[in-house]
């Protein structure tokens, strides 16, 4: 049984395979957190240990116990104004202008059969999906929280959020509505996130959470955005890649977002994830509810590389849709770094002819295709297309693409519109801008209002009829600024504070009627690379266009810092030209191919350019990637590193551990270099691999805690992929 419930002791226990989860009603009634952690079969109530701290509030029922204080007992939600003066995970105004909100505990709910929260993406999870929901009432408001737990064991992964209801009589404004709080009352704790900016995406930081102090990773930008993923670790100071007890929370949502960790003064560590509260001002009449966002949590006593997998794992089977599990991607070219704006449909099949000889079974068509777009200036929103640009329709364009024997994909960025289109001429009021202030433009361009109805309903008949009309398999699906002038003319002044959810609602709404209606046409995200990198577009994209950075040494580390979250099989990552268009280095076709294969693998380039050398060296870099592709997306990542090297690397182990890949990239070739020295993971440690390269045939454990050896790397970037394979057992051995 995975939910255990004490129902004197009021005891609530949720189990996975490898963790427990707990919490427990008080004699205040009171929700306290009582354990995230490995499993312990132990009522872990045990810890809590109350005294007065000082200057610390106590509840009005507990008036003559100076020891009992919120501030100073581990939370499972929190409320405000109740003296936990640390994080809320939920602040509300009543109209009486109180801002109070005191959780009390009202009693549970046993749920099977997973529900996705309403309006947005979700785990997927089944009919035997098991959940706990928890009432918590703030019985003077009356709004009313149901706590929502839903577990997946076999992942060691909860997926965790909150509904809001106002039971009371009057409207209910709420300020904050986090997805969840956890404390952690004992214990230092550093924290990872993923940082960066457009074209440097993801970057893993690590460092303590300061004593007293708070640290907020964030994106106000209307967009889970390239500067904070919606995703962070918390984990012990000694905790490594491979060893050490650690806490992921990754929030399931692609708009604004706020994950706080703090240490109060009794060394208790609080994290909250949700909705970027600032900005935020959500209505609730009597009788409605506010549905916040899913959190994906996940906790491992086995190091950074274990809780990596248990996301990988999740996010493969219970984030993408089940059309694409397991499916194979085509190769693709893309003509963006091979034409940019420049082309027409004579052009475009010089390029599929050629890439189709090497072995690509894709052309995806990016920018420019539509309206008068011959630079960014313009067209976003007339989703027409420019016939006297290509010479042809786009049906007859998609039918001679798929007449050279590849498939097609078309670029869009539906939720944009440019100030200079018929769209905007004819509907100026569908995109954000506050009353009386010119439109922030980015990239010459606006956003459109998706929380308006007829937004949508525009988007989807005019996709719809591209995808009806041309022979369409894929879409990318791009978003090429942060949202600014978040105003919407179609809600009232009072509810102004719901349009940057509303927008989000709206996106994923229109997502889900396209890829109801279309659900063989597979989509990329993007924005400007991956601005939108995260579980909620996971959910309608089964692969997200990783960076605007296509240069092969740069998206070693992006990459990687993405792989803490997200597995291989989602991050878009292609072969370009060198020099390379963003950074002007020059890496070998090899390198750049092995680092496209730890991504979704395809190319950015136009291959009619490509010498004779090079046109062989792709076509075995695709006979080499169809040879593991499916043991790269399929299988367990790890990464390898050793501390200070000069190169990187990582592997995949087949789910049977009968095969492995290992792949390394060097970063920094020295004269007189030293040997390359990796120790393996993920592999059986009895049983005997032989080593493809050098024929050398070793035990699982020799590989792993002995390490291999190359011979030093000479050079710009070399790269060199080892493949390994499980020596079939000796029939002899056997008996
Ligand atoms: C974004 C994408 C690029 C390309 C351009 C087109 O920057 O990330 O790959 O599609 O838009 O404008």
């Amino acid at each position: 049984m995975s939910i255990r419930i004490g129902v004197q002791s009021r005891l609530f226990s949720l189990e996975t395979k490898h963790t427990l989860y707990q919490m427990k009603a008080d004699e205040m009634d009171v929700l306290l957190h009582t354990w995230y952690g490995p499993r312990t079969d132990t009522d872990m109530s045990y810890r809590i240990r109350t005294v007065n701290r000082g200057f610390c509030g106590n509840l009005f029922e507990a008036q003559n116990r100076v020891d009992y204080s919120l501030d100073t007992l581990p939370q499972e939600f929190s409320g405000n104004g109740t003296g936990d003066y640390r994080s809320a995970a939920l602040q509300a105004e009543s109209k009486n202008g109180s801002r109070s909100v005191d959780w009390r505990y009202a009693g549970y709910r046993l749920l099977k059969g997973k529900a996705k929260p309403a309006g947005l993406p979700g785990l997927r999870g089944n009919e035997d999906t098991e959940g706990l929901e928890i009432i918590l009432e703030d019985r003077a408001g009356g709004l009313t929280a149901y706590l929502l737990y839903w577990l997946f064991e076999e992942y060691d992964v909860i997926a965790r959020s909150a509904r809001i209801e106002n039971r009371g009589k009057e409207d209910v404004f709420l300020t904050k509505a986090a997805s969840l709080c956890m404390d952690f009352p004992y214990g230092r704790k550093d924290v990872m996130h993923f940082q960066g900016r457009h074209a440097m995406e993801r970057i893993p930081e690590r460092m303590k959470v300061p004593a007293g102090g708070r640290l907020a990773f964030e994106s106000r930008r209307g967009m889970s955005s390239h500067q904070n993923n919606p995703f962070i670790i918390l984990c012990d100071p000694d905790t490594t890649e491979r060893q050490g007890l650690c806490h992921g929370f990754m929030l399931m949502y692609s708009g604004n977002h706020l994950e706080e960790v703090s240490e109060d003064q009794t060394g208790s560590t609080r994290v909250t994830c949700g909705i970027h509260p600032e900005g935020f001002r959500w209505k609730l009449a009597p009788g409605e509810s506010f549905q916040t966002p899913e959190a994906i949590l996940s906790c491992s006593t086995e190091g950074l590389n274990a809780l990596s997998r248990n996301y990988h794992r999740i996010i493969r089977d219970e984030v993408i849709a089940p059309r694409w599990h397991g499916a194979k991607k085509p190769v693709l070219v893309n003509s963006w770094e091979a034409c940019y704006f420049d082309f027409d449909a004579e052009k475009l099949l010089k390029i599929a002819r050629s890439a189709v000889e090497l072995g690509m079974e894709m052309l995806v068509l990016d920018d420019g295709w539509f309206g008068h777009r011959d630079d960014d200036t313009n067209s976003l929103g007339d989703w027409f297309c420019n016939e006297t640009k290509l010479g042809c329709s786009l049906k007859e364009l998609s039918e001679r693409i798929h007449d050279t024997g590849l498939q097609f994909g078309l670029w869009l960025e539906p939720e944009m519109i440019s100030p200079d289109s018929d769209l905007y001429r004819a509907h100026p009021e569908w995109a954000l801008a506050d009353p009386g202030r010119g439109p922030m433009v980015a990239r010459h361009q606006l956003v459109l209002d998706m929380g308006r109805t007829e937004v949508r309903d525009y988007l989807f008949e005019t996709i719809s009829g591209l995808l009806r009309n041309a022979r369409i398999e894929y879409v990318k699906w791009d978003f090429n600024r942060s949202v600014a002038n978040i105003w919407s003319q179609s809600l009232p002044e009072d509810c102004q504070g719901e349009a940057a959810h509303r927008f989000m609602l709206g996106t994923y709404s229109l997502l889900e009627r396209l890829t109801e209606a279309f659900p063989d046409v597979m989509i990329e995200g993007c924005s400007g690379g991956g601005g939108r990198f995260d579980a909620g577009m996971l959910y309608y994209c089964p692969q997200i266009w990783c960076s605007d950075d296509t240069d092969a040494v740069e998206r070693l580390e992006i990459q990687k810092g993405t792989s803490y979250g997200y597995p291989i099989c989602t991050m878009g990552a292609h072969v370009s030209a060198c020099p390379n268009h963003q950074t002007g280095r020059t890496v070998p076709l090899e390198t750049r191919g092995v680092v496209a294969q730890a991504g979704t693998f395809g190319y950015e380039l136009d291959p009619a350019k490509l010498t004779e050398a090079e046109k062989e060296t792709v076509k075995t870099q695709i006979a080499g990637f169809h040879r593991f592709e499916e043991l790269i997306a399929q299988g367990d990542y790890y990464r390898l590193d050793e501390t200070e090297a000069d190169y990187i690397s990582w592997m995949t182990v087949s789910p049977d551990r009968g095969e492995a890949l290992v792949s390394i990239v060097a970063t920094h070739v020295r004269a007189n270099g030293l040997f390359p020295y990796v120790r393996l993971q993920g592999l059986d440690p009895d049983r005997i691999y032989f080593r493809e390269d050098t024929g050398e045939e070793l035990s699982g454990a020799a590989l792993m805690y002995g390490g291999i050896t190359l011979p030093p790397f000479t050079g710009d970037y070399p790269a060199r992929q080892i493949y390994l394979q499980r020596r079939q057992e000796d029939p002899a051995d056997e008996a």
